[in-house]
């Protein structure tokens, strides 16, 4: 009996020092980024239990996460992204990192609208780990000074760069046909069209008519056009196997979120060496923006301590210098030195530190829009993108209905 009780008492007290992570990120850079955070929270005797979900973006990740709560097996912790988190704040799911925020002046340290995602009605509902900037241009140097070619600023200058590497038998530009990465090069082309001002009204203000105006059209033609510079016909691969085809060479050009810098780095390339990193035409000086947070699922308070001391410790100056440079994200905070960053993450890190007016949050990594919005979006571009004979004020004439609806 005592035997027993004492065997319980171990195990449990085992427990209590466990935390239970639900995330999506099972790329390999992903994986190290993440298990460079359950080493900084080893050093605090905490183990990191990982419940990792496959699915780029978290499409699968969310699910799990809604099973998970209303069967009564939330997770200690959840990589919970955007203003949604606000949703789950408002059930009471979420413990208040208030203290920790004090303790440590975050209001302070981060970034405005990083600290602004991180609340709900002035409470500190989540950590914040890192910024993802979703609108870079990786090229492959070596085949651009072959052709005596620069990266393009503006879709003038791409057309004739795709052009002349299609006529030297060159692909110009990787894309996937997963529908979250074709709305990730959406987002992309929309941001260059509008502008960060009217991008952030038609996304924010949600006045239906917004999805009328004529920059939305071009954004919805100018996807449909490239895909002439694109392999045909696509695969659906998933981000991390396009990283490793671009690593391999198989296109000139590729259009994706910073994530996947850190995945080439996790190849051994280095930015400016092996590959080269500009912003979406169209887009320099402006960063569309995913800002990655986790948040502490809480019913009896019983993991409180060891879910602030992750809190705590992942937003820290030496975690996010060590994590951001394995994820290819940049530290949330202002009070870092710069020269510590690459030179891409330096370029995303002071280009977000301009502020809102250069600023335009994610449609598809959830900053932007509740759920709904986001997978209509998604599916409309889609759908657009993969049957040519939609013409695209089809595709504005729904989404101003779909947003309608949904307001
Ligand atoms: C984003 C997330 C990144 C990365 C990417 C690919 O939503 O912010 O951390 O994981 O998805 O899965």
């Amino acid at each position: 009996m005592v035997a027993g009780a004492l065997l319980w008492v171990a195990a449990s007290a085992h427990a209590a020092q466990t935390l239970d992570v639900l995330h999506w990120w099972t790329s390999i850079s992903e994986r190290q980024a993440a298990n460079s955070l359950a080493t900084a929270l080893a050093g605090e005797q905490i183990t990191w239990r990982d419940a990792a979900i496959p699915g780029g973006a978290g499409v699968g990740a969310f699910k799990v996460l809604k099973s998970r709560v209303l069967s009564g097996h939330a997770p200690d912790v959840a990589q919970l992204i955007g203003p949604t988190i606000g949703d789950w704040a408002q059930l009471g799911l979420l413990l208040e990192l208030d203290d920790v925020a004090t303790d440590e002046d975050w209001q302070t340290a981060f970034f405005p609208t990083v600290w602004k995602l991180s609340r709900f009605q002035r409470h500190v509902v989540a950590v914040p780990v890192g910024i993802h900037r979703i609108n870079n241009l990786y090229y492959r140097p070596e085949v651009f000074a072959e052709f005596g070619l620069l990266p393009p600023r503006n879709w003038a200058e791409f057309e004739r760069v795709a052009a002349h590497l299609q006529r030297a038998g060159i692909t110009p530009l990787a894309q996937s046909s997963e529908p979250w990465q074709v709305a990730t090069l959406f987002e992309t082309l929309l941001l260059a069209e509008t502008g960060p001002a009217f991008y952030r009204q038609l996304l924010r203000q949600r006045d239906p008519n917004d999805w009328l105006d004529a920059r939305v059209r071009r954004a919805l033609e100018r996807l449909r056009s490239l895909k002439r510079w694109m392999p045909q016909p696509l695969a659906q691969r998933s981000w991390d196997e396009m990283a490793r085809g671009f690593a391999r060479g198989d296109a000139a050009m590729w259009v994706m979120g910073d994530w996947a810098r850190g995945e080439l780095n996790s190849f051994g390339l280095e930015v400016d060496r092996h590959f080269g990193c500009a912003a979406v035409p169209g887009t320099a000086g402006m960063h569309l923006y995913s800002v990655d947070t986790f948040a502490m699922l809480s019913d009896d308070y019983g993991k409180q301590r060891q879910q602030e001391a992750f809190a705590r410790l992942a937003a820290s100056v030496p975690v996010q210098l060590t994590y951001n440079r394995i994820k290819g994200s940049v530290p949330v905070r202002r009070d870092i030195d710069p020269a510590q960053l690459d030179p891409c993450s330096r370029q995303s890190w002071q280009t977000f530190g301009q502020g809102e007016a250069v600023q335009a949050p994610s449609i598809v990594h959830r900053m932007a829009t509740d759920e709904g919005m986001k997978d209509a979006i998604i599916a409309q571009v889609h759908r657009y993108f993969s049957e040519d004979q939609i013409p695209a004020t089809e595709v504005q004439r729904r989404l101003a209905a779909i947003s309608k609806a949904l307001k």
